[in-house]
């Protein structure tokens, strides 16, 4: 028996990676899947992939860090699937610098994909699953969100 039939959920960061695996495990669990994604054209390619193996999927073109698309994605998921019940925070990028090479810029980005993202998604989907009664919001983050690790070499210097 699958474990997710008839629920649909909404991954970010889908196109590629550890967000595109989770896209497949959900369709083969029988999701509806909103593949959610800067990058459409990589994301349309999982949804043929997911479809080809007889799931049910879609694509988004989605900059987590932008609070107007989140209203738009989270619409486009409930006109095509009637609701949302499951969001997965997965978008996500790096940086491997030392803190102290690091331009401000750079650091607003991986906050505004890291962390504002997960923001945005959970206060735009939580009304949502407020009204159902029910939902799932799993968050994917590293280990450096838990522990740092040593990286304030000088540039070009192995340690
Ligand atoms: N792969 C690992 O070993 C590892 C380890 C720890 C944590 N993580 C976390 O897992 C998540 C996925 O990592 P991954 O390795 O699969 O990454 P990846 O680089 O393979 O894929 C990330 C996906 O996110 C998309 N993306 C980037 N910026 C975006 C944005 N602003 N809006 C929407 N989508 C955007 C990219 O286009 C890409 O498809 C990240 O949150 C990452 O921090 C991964």
């Amino acid at each position: 028996m699958t474990r997710v039939q008839g629920k649909t959920a909404l991954i970010t960061g889908a196109a590629m990676g550890m967000g595109e695996a989770h896209a497949k495990l959900l369709a083969k669990e029988g999701a509806n899947v909103v593949v959610s994604d800067v990058n459409v054209e990589k994301g349309r390619i999982v949804v043929d992939t997911i479809t080809e193996a007889g799931g049910e999927a879609m694509v988004c073109k989605h900059d987590v860090s932008d609070e107007a698309a989140w209203r738009e994605v989270i619409g486009e998921g409930v006109t095509a699937y009637g609701k949302i019940d499951i969001l997965v925070n997965n978008a996500g990028v790096t940086l491997q610098k030392p803190v102290h090479e690091t331009e401000t810029h750079e650091w607003d980005r991986l906050f505004d994909i890291n962390v504002k993202g997960a923001f945005l998604g959970t206060k735009y989907i939580l009304p949502a699953m407020q009204k159902a009664g029910r939902g799932s919001i799993i968050n994917i983050s590293s280990i450096y969100g838990l522990v740092g690790g040593p990286s304030a070499r000088r540039s070009g210097k192995a340690r």
